[in-house]
């Protein structure tokens, strides 16, 4: 019988637990920084429990503007551990914490050295991501209406029983444009596209399928789950400024090239962990008790395809500890 392998995933829930648990308590404050320093703070932290060698590839920016976290950066206690490539966003959806609107969350997400897409200067990407059984019912250069019977056909619905999640963005007015005269049902958030990419491939979630432009980071985050969650996210560079597509270009970016899941991270022995801040259809958030507080997190495993719900009390000396580095 084989020995079962460690399973990082279970590590990597405590680093997304104590990131919401310091973030949750600037919910509704409007203050975005905060929210986002505290959850960062805690999260820095915790990457020390953990014996793996990891280089940051989606941090928090580059090193100028970003004090830990930072694209490059060295996370871990650098033992005996595998050398890994790190994708980490603490607060998913800043403006939804600073505002207390939902699914605001905290994610990471870990695959082998040399892995990961290192986006560098591509701020956004078009997305189109669907559950396992429409990975072969889309593509990413057909019109709006064929994708969405393609995929009702695939999801034996019909295209009026289908939601589509998309971000409440100008540049979207006429994709939502198009998806109403398609018939399909439309789900508009101001913010949060993994949750949203997360929540199209998750069966228990009304979303179906996710489409539009969101950032580039967050597309590699999310493929890191789909691993384990199954699913297809098909993506393509969508600059949106001048200065983007200039940087682009620089670097020879082809903008034609269409990623996959797995092209966007090439492994399997995948692991990915989001925690709910801020109380959502995806994940309930942070609920504090008075005598400590309780966390909802969903932790995946790219390899295997387990999935795990974790329900976690945390009690008021673990709050403390977080909160030394929440008030500082
Ligand atoms: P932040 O947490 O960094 O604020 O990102 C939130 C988010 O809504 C992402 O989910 C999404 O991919 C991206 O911003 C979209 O960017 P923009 O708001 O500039 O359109």
């Amino acid at each position: 019988m084989e020995i079962p392998q460690r399973n990082l995933a279970l590590d990597l829930v405590r680093i997304t637990e104590s990131a919401a648990l310091a973030s949750a308590r600037w919910l509704g404050r409007g203050d975005k920084e905060g929210g986002d320093r505290a959850a960062v703070d805690a999260m820095r932290l915790s990457f020390n429990a953990i014996d793996i060698n990891g280089t940051i590839i989606i941090g928090e920016g580059e090193k100028d503007d970003a004090p830990m976290l930072y694209n490059g950066e060295k996370v871990g206690w650098v033992g005996e551990g595998p050398s890994v490539d790190v994708a980490v966003d603490p607060v998913e959806g800043t403006n939804l914490l600073a505002f207390g609107r939902p699914n605001a969350i905290s994610v990471v997400g870990i695959a082998p050295g040399g892995t990961m897409y290192d986006p560098g200067p591509s701020f956004y990407m078009q997305k189109l991501v669907v559950p396992e059984s429409a990975r072969e019912a889309v593509d990413l250069d057909a019109p709006v209406k064929d994708n969405l019977q393609n995929i009702a056909k695939a999801l034996e619905k019909d295209v009026d029983d289908l939601m589509v999640f998309v971000l409440d963005k100008p540049r979207h007015k006429e994709l939502i444009q198009k998806i109403r005269e398609a018939g399909a049902r439309i789900q508009l958030h101001s913010d949060g596209d993994v949750a949203g990419a997360l929540m199209a491939v998750d069966a228990r979630s009304e979303v179906d399928v996710l489409m539009g432009t969101g950032g580039t980071p967050e597309g590699v985050l999310a493929a890191c789950a789909i691993k384990g969650l199954g699913g297809e996210m098909l993506a393509r560079m969508d600059p949106q400024k001048d200065s983007e597509k200039r940087a682009l270009a620089e670097r020879g970016t082809d903008l034609s090239q269409i990623f996959t899941v797995d092209s966007l991270v090439k492994a399997e022995d995948v692991f990915f962990s989001a925690t709910g801040i801020s109380g959502g259809t995806f994940l309930p958030g942070v609920q504090y008790t008075g005598y400590g507080a309780t966390t909802h997190s969903i932790v995946v495993r790219g390899r295997t395809g387990t999935i795990r719900r974790l329900e976690s009390s945390h009690s008021w000396e673990k709050l403390m500890r977080f909160s030394a580095v929440n008030y500082d």
